[in-house]
């Protein structure tokens, strides 16, 4: 199978309270989004990547990827979601509706080449599509008004969600449209695809597919791109 992937990256990072947007910031000797499309552009089934970016964005053009022949880039939006359909009207005229399309985090850096092998084989003839998640491990509570505890939730069940997330290309683009004409705020592509009434696959992935949100996750980053290459 061929597969497209398209990557938010219109994001202003407010939490990391740096100058420059987290998806440039350097790490490990390349931008954070060098890595975070790196196993991608080194994949022979990638057949094109489209970067959305946001309209002010000053830095893209200093990546060594904006030279690549395989990365188009468009204007994303004021959220995620938006940027993601932005992502996928730029790829309308290229990929067929039945086309996977894998989105990733600009800010997500780790993605190893055995977990986007994992996903592709597990997902390429499964009906729905789904995405790579991490079993949680800590024991996790529910806050009241007064942060105090209301429940205790089971964990046996629950996983954090994480990216690559693969769907067909008219299935990603129906399910994105419907949460905007509906107004729903999604924070990922598999929730708009299960309010469509789908079941997205979880497929295991590593917990070091971290995304980059608070400074501290910058070192952390670095070390387990340097464990790999060691
Ligand atoms: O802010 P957060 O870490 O959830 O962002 C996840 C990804 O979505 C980042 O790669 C960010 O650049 C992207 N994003 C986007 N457009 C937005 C908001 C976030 O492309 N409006």
């Amino acid at each position: 199978i061929r597969f497209w992937v398209v990557v938010p990256a219109a994001g202003s990072a407010r939490r990391m309270g740096a100058a420059v947007p987290k998806q440039y910031l350097s790490l490990a000797g390349r931008t954070v989004i060098e890595w975070s499309l790196a196993p991608f552009l080194a994949h022979a089934r990638t057949a094109g990547i489209v970067v959305a970016l946001s309209p002010g964005d000053q830095h893209w053009a200093q990546t060594t990827l904006a030279g690549d022949a395989k990365v188009a880039t468009t204007i994303g939006g004021t959220e995620r979601m938006d940027s993601v359909l932005a992502g996928l009207r730029a790829l309308q005229d290229r990929a067929a509706p039945d086309d996977w399309v894998l989105v990733h985090d600009a800010a997500r850096p780790c993605l190893s080449a055995t977990d986007l092998d994992r996903l592709l084989n597990e997902l390429q003839d499964d009906a729905v599509g789904g995405l790579l998640a991490a079993p949680v491990v800590d024991t996790l509570k529910r806050a009241d008004e007064d942060g105090r505890v209301s429940q205790t939730v089971a964990r046996d069940k629950l996983w954090r969600a994480l990216t690559p997330q693969m769907f067909r290309h008219v299935v990603l683009q129906r399910a994105l449209e419907s949460a905007q004409t509906n107004g729903v705020a999604v924070t990922d592509e598999a929730q708009a695809v299960e309010a469509l009434g789908l079941q997205p696959k979880l497929v295991a992935g590593d917990a070091d597919n971290i995304k980059i949100t608070l400074p501290e996750d910058l070192p952390r980053a670095e070390r387990i791109l340097r464990s790999r290459s060691a």
